[in-house]
């Protein structure tokens, strides 16, 4: 159960997975704060929030700038008077060979999945271990630590480094009163999931043989699993890297 009240900032919320938890949390009473780089993005999702009679704010923040991370979380701790729940989900995907990816690709993908998630969580633990503690959800994914997928080296690399750095930082920061954990979604419902050229029902049919469930994860589908592991109900759950994948790694 989430608090009614508490405050919950979401990396990446202004499409997909973000929005959707973004819209999850708040159904659940929470305050949300969703933050991105694209304005109008951030400004849809506030809007459906609201729409649907919950409270969210938004602010543009760049998650591989560390003035950006720290500024994230400094105004939503100034605008809302606290900051109790982190879900860091900003991620990007690029599809290349070890041998034919440029450094530039490489590099935008380590520095957003990767650092991006540091950054923020660097930040956020700074303002909660001074505060009494909160929880912390970082998006990996089940590429990464619990799949490989040949051309996808960059980001299979930099979810890896996620699930690796949430255990890590688990343990050096649950006596601070910081539970963090991970979600790692299979194939979900945005188009980061779409191969390049892939139509959405190419992805079905490729679904339907590939996920021994058959189809893609709606976005309402990690985002449940992400409200629930932040809940209390999780307490004890400290480290975890729950993967949502329909058995893909089962
Ligand atoms: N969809 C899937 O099948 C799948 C599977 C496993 C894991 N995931 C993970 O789930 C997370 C959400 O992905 P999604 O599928 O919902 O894709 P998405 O709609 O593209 O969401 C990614 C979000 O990250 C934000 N973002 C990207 N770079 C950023 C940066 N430098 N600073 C701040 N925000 C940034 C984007 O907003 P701006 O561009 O406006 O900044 C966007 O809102 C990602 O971490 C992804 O790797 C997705």
């Amino acid at each position: 159960m989430i608090t009614p009240g508490e405050v919950v900032l979401i990396t990446g919320g202004g499409s997909g997975i973000g929005r959707a938890t973004a819209q999850a949390f708040a159904s659940a009473g929470a305050t949300v704060v969703v933050a991105g780089r694209n304005p109008d993005a951030l400004a849809g999702t506030v809007d459906l929030v609201r729409q649907a009679g919950g409270t969210a704010d938004a602010i543009t923040a760049d998650v591989t700038s560390e003035e950006d991370t720290a500024r994230m979380v400094a105004t939503t701790v100034e605008r809302h008077g606290g900051l109790h729940i982190a879900v860091n989900n900003a991620g990007v995907a690029a599809a290349a060979p070890v041998a034919d990816m440029d450094l530039d690709t490489w590099t935008r993908v380590l520095d957003t999945n990767l650092t991006g998630t540091w950054l923020s969580m660097k930040h956020e633990i700074g303002h909660m271990r001074r505060h009494g503690g909160g929880v912390i959800v970082n998006i990996a994914s089940n590429l990464g630590a619990h799949r490989r997928l040949p051309g996808f080296s960059a980001y299979i690399a930099a979810k890896a480094g996620v699930s690796a750095l949430t255990r890590t930082a688990a343990r050096e920061h649950i006596a601070d009163g910081i539970r963090i954990n991970a979600v790692s979604p299979g194939s979900s419902d945005t188009p980061m999931s779409l191969r390049p050229g892939e139509t959405e029902e190419d992805r079905a049919e490729r679904l339907r043989v590939a996920v021994p469930i058959g189809r893609v994860a709606t976005v309402d589908e990690i985002a449940n699993a992400v409200v629930w592991i932040a809940g209390d109900q999780a307490g004890y759950l400290v480290g975890h890297d729950l993967v949502v994948d329909g058995g893909v790694t089962a």
